[in-house]
């Protein structure tokens, strides 16, 4: 899960790295309001989960709240790469003497923590790293021992900081270090990390990525889920437990194992490009279990989908064999139907693997309204497809 700016320095300072004042504000009054409060210059900023922000006119100084209030006015609202600024972050103008870039991620490739620091800061570091990857340095960073302030020191120095600005700047990093170790992060990066003329060194940009899965013992995550930008659908698939994302087409597709449902879109939308071009309306892994209450809800978030036109259910039986999934997707359409909801969009069932005959069996007896069973993959992608440009 990608943070704000605003929500990545909230981090930052809850973990000793300097920022500077700031709040957020969502409308141009609330903006002056906030430049008020912190007095003196201030610099408004888009908060978009999106860098750049500063090229395509989303980061003005202002002056004044007067100015504050104009820069958020033309700020909100703004697109920048497909993401609209909703909010803006008003803080405090920094005097900057230099832009330096550093942070910490996950080196999945090398199965490591990867430090990257610059004394080339501010500007885009992709560009950087493809144009002079001599001005970046990587450097691997042991998990099991971490950084302390001479590794710090060793991290800045090759990546050029001057003397002077490594001897704050590594305080810095160290604590850079333990906020990513201790929020679970898979990325903390500062561009630019800036020294201002009295010395100091200061974050002026944040970006935070924190890794979902340690969800569990992160209660204070939940606190950045970011609501208004989730779709509806996926916030009705999260509440009801399942793995589901909202895709652009009109095939509703429910499958058990990732692998499977991966492939189920890859058929889905092969076939389809031979009926106008139809396409997977989503991704769900209903999981090994595939009991009737998680058959129901997938089912119920997929009909919730307007764009959905059919489903297709792609099974494959193995330690929860066919048949349970048959008595699964039989009692779905007797519980959504005692909820009044009714499947009321055609559903082709592909059943294979452990105890596929029997499973068929027991669809084929319910002789359940506007179900088809298809017995390949292929198939039933092609038929889904079929009645999904039939029913558009
Ligand atoms: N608080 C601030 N004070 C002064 N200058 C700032 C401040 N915040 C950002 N800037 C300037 O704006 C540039 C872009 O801002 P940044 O937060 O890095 O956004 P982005 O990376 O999305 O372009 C920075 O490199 C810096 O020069
Ligand atoms: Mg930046």
């Amino acid at each position: 899960m990608d943070l704000y700016e605003y929500q990545a320095k909230d981090l930052f300072a809850e973990h000793g790295v300097p920022v500077l004042a700031g709040e957020v504000a969502d409308s141009a009054e609330a903006a002056a309001a906030v430049a008020r409060r912190l007095g003196g210059p201030v610099v408004v900023k888009a908060q978009v989960k999106t860098g750049g922000r500063g090229k395509a006119g989303g980061v003005k100084l202002a002056e004044s709240p007067e100015e504050a209030a104009a820069a958020a006015e033309a700020i909100l609202g703004l697109d920048i790469k497909g993401h609209v600024a909703r909010r803006v972050l008003v803080t405090e103008a920094s005097q900057i003497a230099a832009e330096y870039y550093v942070s910490f991620l996950v080196d999945r490739a090398n199965r490591t923590f990867l430090a990257m620091a610059s004394a080339e800061g501010g500007v885009e570091i992709e560009q950087l790293a493809v144009e002079r990857p001599e001005a970046l340095a990587k450097v691997a960073v042991d998990p099991l021992v971490g950084v302390d302030r001479a590794q710090a020191v060793e991290i800045l120095r090759r990546g050029g900081f001057p003397a002077e600005v490594i001897e704050q700047a590594a305080d810095v990093v160290v604590r850079l270090w333990e906020a990513f170790v201790a929020e679970d992060a898979t990325l903390v990066e500062v561009n630019p990390l800036v020294s201002d003329p009295e010395g100091r060194v200061l974050a002026l940009d944040g970006k935070v990525a924190v890794d979902a899965s340690a969800a569990f013992r992160q209660p204070g995550h939940a606190a950045f889920a970011d609501v208004e930008a989730t779709d509806p659908l996926e916030a009705m698939a999260a509440e009801r437990d399942l793995n589901y994302v909202k895709l652009d087409g009109q095939v509703g597709i429910i499958g058990n194992g990732a692998g499977l449902v991966m492939s189920t879109l890859d058929v889905v939308a092969y076939a389809g490009a031979r009926y106008g071009g139809v396409q997977p309306a989503n991704f769900l892994d209903i999981g090994g279990g595939a009991s009737a209450d998680v058959m129901a809800a997938g089912l119920e978030v997929i009909l919730a989908d307007a764009d959905v036109a059919s489903v297709f259910v792609n099974v494959f039986g193995g330690i929860t064999a066919c048949d349970a999934v048959a008595n699964g997707i039989v009692q779905a359409f007797e519980l959504l139907s005692q909820r009044g909801e009714a499947v009321d969009k055609p559903l082709v069932v592909r059943l294979d693997g452990n105890n596929a005959a029997e499973g068929r069996r027991i669809l084929e007896q319910a002789g359940l309204p506007r179900l088809v069973q298809v017995d390949t993959m292929d198939g039933a992608a092609d038929r889904v497809a079929e009645l999904a440009k039939a029913g558009v």
